[in-house]
């Protein structure tokens, strides 16, 4: 076989097995995406406990805030598609209301996505009274979906 034939033939024979290989590992089991979601709100957990100890004084530099405004609103505007059906069981913390309740859960969202962006203006302008504000109206609205969709932790 002339030489150049041989490499496109493996060339073809690698892409198989790599296209082979990713779909060998079955994608978006619901327990990967449970994790996955956890993950997400484990984020949204460091972000906040960050603003907040700025807020209380405890951390002097509001390098950080900006950052972590913006990561909270990033890892929420995804955050509704990660409760596909298949992932209400196994080790999850999410109640089945959040399936039984759809809209009630979006709205949740929703709302904590405005605190999210509405906590961006706030890092902004570097003031920690507005900061502190924001901070309060986020908290709410975790809350505001935890209380309803979340087993008690
Ligand atoms: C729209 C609903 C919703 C909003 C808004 C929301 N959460 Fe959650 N959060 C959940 C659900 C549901 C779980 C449980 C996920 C699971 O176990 O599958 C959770 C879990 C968590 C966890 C535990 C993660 C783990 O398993 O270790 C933390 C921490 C958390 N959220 C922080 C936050 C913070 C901070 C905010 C606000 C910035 C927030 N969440 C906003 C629904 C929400």
């Amino acid at each position: 076989m002339a030489a150049p034939i041989k490499h496109i033939l493996t060339a073809i024979a690698t892409v198989c097995t790599i296209i082979s290989l990713s779909t060998a590992h079955a994608a978006d089991e619901p327990e990967n995406i449970i994790k996955f979601r956890q993950n997400v709100m484990k984020g949204n957990g460091a972000h906040i406990t960050n603003i907040a100890a700025v807020v209380k004084g405890q951390v002097t530099t509001t390098a950080n805030l900006a950052a972590d405004a913006q990561a909270i609103a990033d890892g929420l505007e995804n955050f509704g598609k990660l409760f596909p059906t298949g992932t209400e069981g196994g080790k999850t913390n999410a109640l089945a209301k959040v399936w039984d309740d759809r809209a009630g859960f979006d709205k949740a969202l929703a709302d904590a996505q405005d605190a999210a962006e509405n906590m961006i203006g706030a890092a902004a302008s570097n003031d920690i009274a507005t900061i502190g504000k924001a901070l309060g109206a986020l908290g709410k609205s975790c809350g505001g979906c935890h209380k309803p969709y979340r087993k008690k932790m």
